[in-house]
């Protein structure tokens, strides 16, 4: 329906709401070049202005889910349920949560990205274990979910290219924050990785993407009726990032405290994360029939629907009878990865320099500037500024002290891990000597009250 796009702009900045047909053939247009920037990045104000109902955010993202390379997991037997996180500081969950569901025989076929901005994504946590492969061929990607019941690797460059060209578009137009076009973003990637159901993390917090919750679930809403609305059943969980998850921030500082975690012993707030998520995967993957009942092998109790309690109860099962962490294993190895690393985590690389933040003063952690740590993290080399950045598998921070612990003068607060090859085994950054760097941005990072502040919920509220 070619025609000329400033209409369609006109409409959509007057608070009209563009026929399906409009959108897709907005996002074919420009994909073929058609439509100029200037005319898309005026057409993404109006839509940061007038919003888009239902109806359009489902068409437009399924406009850009068509856009590229959608996978097709049919040829796995089984439930295949995703979970997508809107991202945090200190975000291992998939490292745990994948091998906790597969272990219960629900197949996992994930897709994760690669850092940019601050801390690594997924897939630089798990390449910071020696010899782990995240980049494969769709088939042996699918020859591994089909051997082993799990594969955990780097996401396909063509799924979706329509959001990838429009993201680029908002990120320097001011239009990044405007909820239809994070919720498409999101969603049309998510829908072309091929999974039946999706369980999303939604994050709110001063770490996060959303920092106010009415915000926060106004996304969630959006992401569960557009998720419905094309077919996969969508839950969103609303968690707090107000602190880093857990205590480590940081590539193989990460992979440590997941492979404690599979041992039973990860910190409180990221246990109750994780199983509450895979919880949920377990919960949306029960009771399925034909095609997408639980393959052979799984766990018995899939066979009926079980509730959200009980997914998390199976879970907790998975873990405290170590079948989580022998997946964990199983993954590592079937990828290349060196698997003598995580049975033996002193194995890994400790950052050459690294030096201790200690408590000023008694009373409790009372706040945490969450997105100060990833900030500091990535200056440290755990995270990208630019996609040529190499990344410090070692670099990050163990925060040891959290929201509500109680401290003491002295008390290490977090420890500080960097490399510097000038100084190896010294510590680069020495907060008792005053010097510039990230220690000095750090002390600003964290408030010690004299009052224990109120404890706020970790996971806030869950949207079907
Ligand atoms: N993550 C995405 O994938 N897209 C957005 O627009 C925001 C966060």
């Amino acid at each position: 329906m070619a025609g000329r796009f400033v209409d369609q702009i006109i409409k959509k900045r007057d608070g009209g709401e563009l026929t399906d047909e409009e959108i897709r053939d907005m996002i074919d247009r420009y994909m073929a070049g058609d439509i100029p920037d200037y005319q898309m990045s005026s057409m993404l104000m109006a839509i940061y202005y007038s919003g888009m109902s239902d109806r359009e955010i489902t068409t437009l993202t399924l406009a850009m889910r068509d856009s590229g390379e959608q996978v097709d997991l049919s040829s796995i037997p089984g439930m295949k349920v995703d979970k997508h996180s809107t991202g945090g500081v200190g975000d291992k969950t998939t490292l745990i949560i994948g091998p906790i569901v597969a272990a219960c025989g629900i197949p996992v076929a994930k897709m994760s990205g690669r850092g940019l901005g601050f801390t690594g994504g997924t897939v630089d946590k798990w390449e910071s274990i020696p010899g782990y492969q995240t980049d494969m061929s769709m088939e042996s990607f699918f020859e591994l979910v089909r051997k082993h019941g799990i594969s955990l690797v780097g996401q396909s460059g063509d799924l979706a290219p329509a959001d990838k060209a429009l993201y680029a578009m908002r990120d320097v137009t001011g239009t990044v924050e405007s909820i239809p076009l994070i919720a498409s973003s999101i969603m049309s990637k998510k829908l072309a990785a091929g999974a039946d159901k999706i369980v999303l993390d939604v994050t709110v917090g001063n770490g996060a993407f959303m920092q106010d919750l009415d915000r926060a679930k106004e996304l969630a809403k959006r992401m569960v009726a557009i998720g419905d609305g094309a077919g996969r059943e969508t839950v969103a969980m609303l968690t707090d990032m107000n602190e880093p998850l857990g205590h480590a921030i940081g590539n193989n500082l990460e992979v440590k405290e997941a492979i404690e975690m599979l041992h039973g012993r990860g910190p409180e707030d990221l246990q109750e994360i994780c199983y509450a998520l895979a919880g949920m995967m377990i919960s949306l993957a029960s009771g399925a029939d034909g095609e997408a009942a639980a393959p052979a092998g799984a766990d018995p109790r899939l066979k009926d629907k079980l509730s959200y309690e009980q997914g998390i109860e199976l879970a907790k099962e998975k873990i405290a009878d170590g079948s989580a962490w022998e997946k964990f294993k199983e993954v590592v190895a079937s990828q290349g990865g060196d698997i003598s690393y995580v049975e033996d985590p002193s194995k890994f690389p400790v950052a050459p320099c690294y030096c201790e933040l200690k408590a000023e003063s008694d009373g409790y952690i009372g706040w945490i500037d969450t997105m100060g740590f990833g900030l500091a993290a990535g200056r440290l080399g755990a995270g990208r500024a630019t996609k040529e950045d190499v990344i410090d598998p070692s670099a990050g921070i163990v925060l040891h002290k959290k929201i509500g612990d109680e401290v003491h003068v002295g008390d290490v607060i977090m420890t500080i891990y960097g490399g510097s090859p000038e100084q190896p085994g010294k510590p680069r950054y020495v907060i008792e000597e005053n010097t510039q760097g990230v220690a000095v941005d750090l002390k600003k990072c964290f408030r010690i009250d004299k009052e224990k502040p109120t404890e706020q919920p970790r996971i806030y509220e869950i949207i079907r």
